[in-house]
C-alpha cells in the first residue's frame, strides 16, 4: 500500500492556503470540524445552481433533488457498511440523538436504566439524561484517570437486567481514546440492552462498520470528515420501522424518511456524496466504493499514526507540559491523533490564543466533553488545549506546533 502523501492531497483543499501574518495556517481544529476539498464546494454550488427544490414534486428540479437524496443515502450506506434505507439525515448528530432518545423513551418505563460514559461528548449524554424526566435511571461509566481509558470493570458493574440502552463513544473527541466498542456491545447484549455508538470523532480516522459491530444505532457528522454541516444516523431497519418518531402527519411514514423532520439541507446532502467520493478516491482500487473507503481509511490511519507519534514524542519533552491520555506508541491503535494538554502557568485559552496568533488553530476548553474535564479536575480552570491532526496535516506542521509550544513553556 503506497503511503498517503499530504502534499498531494492538500491542493485539493482551498482553505489550507490561508495565511496568518504571512505564514500558512496550521489547522489543528479538525475534531471541531474539518476543511473540505474543492469537489465538496463544487457539488454544493452545483446543487444550488441547477437542482434547488423541495422533494416529491412533479417537475425536473424536484426529481433531481430526490435523486440527490438517494445518492446521499447510498454514499452514507457505503461509509457506514449498511443499507441505504437504514440511514437517517438531520442537521447534526446532537439533534438526531435528542430526537431518537425521545422516541426510545416512549418504550421505557420508570426504573429502566441507561448507561453513558465519562469519555463521551455531552451530545451522547444529555439526550439520555433527558429520559430521567420519565423516571429512567442513568448510570455513568468511569474512566482510568492515568490514561483516560474506559473502566471496563465499572461498565460491567453498571450494566444490569434493567439496562435498556448503552451509549458509548467510538472515540473521545477530547483525548482520542478508542474504547473497545465490541466489548461494550458484548456486555450490553449480555443483558439484552440496545447500543448507541457516537462515531462523530472516530469517522475521519477509522473505518466504520455498523454490521461488523452489530450496534443498534450509530451517529456521525460529515462536517468532521471533510464534508458539509450535517448529521447522519444509522439505525437497524427493525428499530427504524418499530419505534415511533415524532413527526408531522402529511410526511412519509416509511423508514428512514419518517425520521427526517422538515426539509433537509439538500445542498449538504450533495456535498456529502462528494465528501464520501473524495475519501473513496484516496483508496481507489476499482472494486467498489465501500472497498475503496476501507483502503482509504487504512492509508489515513497509517499516515496519522506516524504524525501522532511525532507529536506526542515531542510534547512529552516540553517542560511543564501536562499530557492527558494514551502516550505509549505501542498502544496508539487505541487512540486517534487527537491530544489534549496543559502548560504550567498558562490558562488553556491563553495558549490557544497565542498559538492562533502564530497561525496554529487549536481548541481550548472542554469541547463539550464535560464529564471528562470534570473528572480530570480541569473544568474550573479552563479545560485543556486540543491538538487535532487529520490526514491533511504534515510532519512539518507538527514540528512548527512543537516549536511554538516549546517557546510558550519557557
Ligand atoms: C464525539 C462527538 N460527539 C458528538 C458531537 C456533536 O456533533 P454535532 O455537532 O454534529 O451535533 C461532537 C461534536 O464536536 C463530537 O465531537
Amino acid at each position: 500500500m503506497t503511503p498517503l502523501d499530504p502534499e498531494r492531497i492538500r491542493p485539493r483543499f482551498p482553505a489550507l492556503t490561508q495565511e496568518v501574518s504571512g505564514r500558512p495556517v496550521v489547522f489543528l481544529d479538525g475534531p471541531g470540524g474539518t476543511q473540505v476539498p474543492q469537489e465538496v464546494i463544487d457539488a454544493m454550488t452545483a446543487y444550488l445552481r441547477h437542482d434547488n427544490a423541495n422533494t416529491d414534486g412533479a417537475f425536473a428540479t424536484s426529481h433531481r433533488t430526490d435523486h440527490t437524496i438517494r445518492c446521499a443515502r447510498e454514499a452514507a450506506a457505503d461509509l457506514l457498511g449498511c443499507d441505504a434505507d437504514e440511514v437517517v439525515f438531520g442537521p447534526n448528530m446532537t439533534t438526531l440523538t435528542f430526537s431518537l432518545a425521545r422516541s426510545l423513551g416512549r418504550e421505557m418505563t420508570s426504573g429502566d436504566e441507561v448507561v453513558v460514559t465519562r469519555l463521551d461528548h455531552d451530545a451522547n449524554v444529555a439526550p439520555w439524561r433527558a429520559l430521567e424526566e420519565r423516571g429512567v435511571r442513568v448510570h455513568e461509566v468511569d474512566i482510568h484517570e492515568k490514561d483516560c481509558t474506559l473502566d471496563m470493570d465499572d461498565l460491567e458493574r453498571k450494566i444490569g437486567p434493567r439496562t435498556r440502552l448503552v451509549a458509548v463513544t467510538h472515540a473521545s473527541n477530547a483525548v482520542g481514546t478508542i474504547p473497545d466498542v465490541r466489548a461494550v456491545i458484548r456486555a450490553a447484549r449480555g443483558h439484552g440492552s440496545l447500543v448507541f455508538v457516537d462515531a462523530v470523532h472516530y469517522a475521519p480516522h477509522g473505518p466504520l462498520d455498523v454490521r461488523g459491530l452489530d450496534c443498534d444505532f450509530l451517529a456521525c457528522s460529515p462536517y468532521k470528515f471533510f464534508g458539509p454541516h450535517l448529521g447522519l444516523l444509522y439505525g437497524k431497519r427493525e428499530h427504524l420501522e418499530r419505534l415511533r418518531p415524532y413527526k408531522v402527519r402529511p410526511s412519509h411514514d416509511e423508514a428512514p424518511g419518517r425520521w427526517e423532520t422538515g426539509t433537509q439541507s439538500h445542498e449538504a446532502l450533495a456535498g456529502l456524496v462528494a465528501a464520501v467520493d473524495y475519501l473513496a478516491d484516496l483508496g481507489r482500487g476499482g472494486t467498489g466504493r465501500r472497498a475503496d473507503l476501507l483502503t482509504a481509511m487504512d492509508r489515513i490511519r497509517r499516515h496519522e499514526r506516524r504524525l501522532v507519534e511525532r507529536l506526542i514524542t515531542g510534547l512529552l519533552r516540553i517542560p511543564g507540559l501536562r499530557f492527558y491520555g494514551i502516550r505509549e506508541p505501542k498502544r496508539f491503535d487505541q487512540r486517534t491523533p487527537t491530544v489534549s494538554i496543559r502548560l504550567d502557568g498558562l490558562p488553556p485559552r491563553e495558549i490557544s490564543r497565542r498559538l492562533g496568533e502564530a497561525g496554529i488553530f487549536t481548541w481550548d476548553g472542554n469541547y463539550y466533553a464535560l464529564s471528562l474535564t470534570e473528572r480530570l479536575g480541569v473544568e474550573a480552570s479552563g479545560g485543556m488545549v486540543r491538538l487535532g491532526l487529520v490526514h491533511y496535516n504534515t510532519a512539518a506542521e507538527v514540528d512548527r506546533t512543537l516549536e511554538a509550544l516549546g517557546s510558550l513553556s519557557l
